[in-house]
């Protein structure tokens, strides 16, 4: 029995954000309220597979508190999946990342939902909604390669142009362990809302063809109060909150405080995760820019935020970063 079957109803999942959801923001959002379940950005099997490996660890990267952790891939070759999939079961990279003895990935998921144009044009992702052939390939090789040691996962969107039952029938058919469904179709992007009442049918069917398979609904969550409605509505065993983090990231708290975090507060939490990216990223892995969309989920909200965002934005390094928070922090303390 997997730890999965052991998580609470319904469990709530910080969604893999490529460039966002890295090992410093899943340690900051853990600080605030930790959601029970994390994921890591996508990281690329093939990739992983060649003599890129060792820049891509990076996305893999986790400390212990992050824990339960599911490593999201992607790729095309159903080889280097079985490959990234057995190393990933048996320790290897945990080993590679430098993790304690015993600290491990607790499972694998598999991206086929992604929209982005480069990852579907070249035959991965949510391309694979409409390439069965392959996407079972890469099932059934990830699956050898994890040889029960890990549970599988599929997160996925509800179809390619229109939505497409036949493909949420094709993965319930697959024994995976959970299944995640982003309520919209790959052409439909993040353009119009999530359609829960598809992700309900999905389940519906789950109960028909897959019960052992946990479903997991996507979109548009803002609050955990909304996620706990849509999971009773729809009967679902867990929800994702992705960009709702970005409104508030105590967001997985019973009753956030965050509303109420004043300016103080918020700049020590910027400067919080200004300070773990500077320790964490010592070897310019992640440029600094990637820190400036944090900037607005924390430097938010209060009066003269605005100016400060665009004066801390313009930072050229975080040394020049980690003073200006600072001054502010000071600025407002006096204030
Ligand atoms: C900046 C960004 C990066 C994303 N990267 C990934 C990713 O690496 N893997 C993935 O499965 N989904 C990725 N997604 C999709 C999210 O996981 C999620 O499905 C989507 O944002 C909808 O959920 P939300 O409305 O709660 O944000 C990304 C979304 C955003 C906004």
């Amino acid at each position: 029995m997997s730890y999965l079957s052991k998580l609470p109803k319904p469990f709530f999942v910080l969604a893999p954000m490529d460039d966002v959801t890295d090992t410093v923001f899943r340690q900051i959002v853990a600080g605030c309220a930790p959601p029970d379940l994390n994921f890591t950005e996508f990281v690329n099997a093939d990739g992983l597979q060649s003599p890129g490996r060792l820049k891509l660890l990076k996305k893999l990267r986790f400390t212990p508190g992050e824990r339960p952790l599911i490593a999201q891939i992607w790729g095309k070759e159903p080889e280097n999946f079985y490959k990234t999939a057995r190393e990933l079961a048996d320790g290897t990279f945990a080993r590679e990342l430098g993790l304690p003895v015993g600290v491990n990935f607790a499972g694998v998921d598999l991206n086929m939902g992604c929209p982005q144009k480069s990852e579907v044009n070249n035959g991965t992702c949510s391309a694979l909604i409409n390439d069965r052939p392959r996407a079972c390939g890469i099932i059934e090789a990830t699956r050898q390669g994890l040889a029960d040691m890990l549970p599988l996962s599929v997160k996925t969107r509800t179809g390619f142009n229109e939505v497409d039952m036949t493909w949420i029938e094709f993965l319930l058919g697959q024994g995976l362990q959970m299944l995640t469904l982003h309520g919209r179709t790959k052409r439909q992007m993040s353009k119009v809302p999530a359609d829960w009442g598809i992700i309900g049918q999905a389940r519906e069917l789950r109960d028909r063809l897959a019960p052992d398979t946990l479903i997991v609904g996507n979109g548009d969550v803002q609050s955990r109060r909304q996620g706990l409605e849509l999971a009773e509505r729809y009967r679902l065993d867990g929800v994702m909150i992705g960009r709702g983090v970005f409104q508030d990231p105590f967001i997985f708290a019973g009753n956030s405080p965050w509303p109420d975090h004043s300016a103080d507060k918020r700049i020590a939490l910027y400067r919080k995760q200004v300070q773990l990216f500077t320790k964490t990223w010592q070897d310019g892995e992640r440029p600094i820019h990637t820190l400036n969309k944090f900037c607005k989920i924390y430097i938010n909200g209060f009066d003269g935020a605005k100016e400060l965002r665009e004066r801390l934005m313009k930072a050229r390094d975080t040394e020049e970063l980690t003073r200006l928070v600072a001054e502010t922090q000071q600025a407002h303390y006096q204030a």
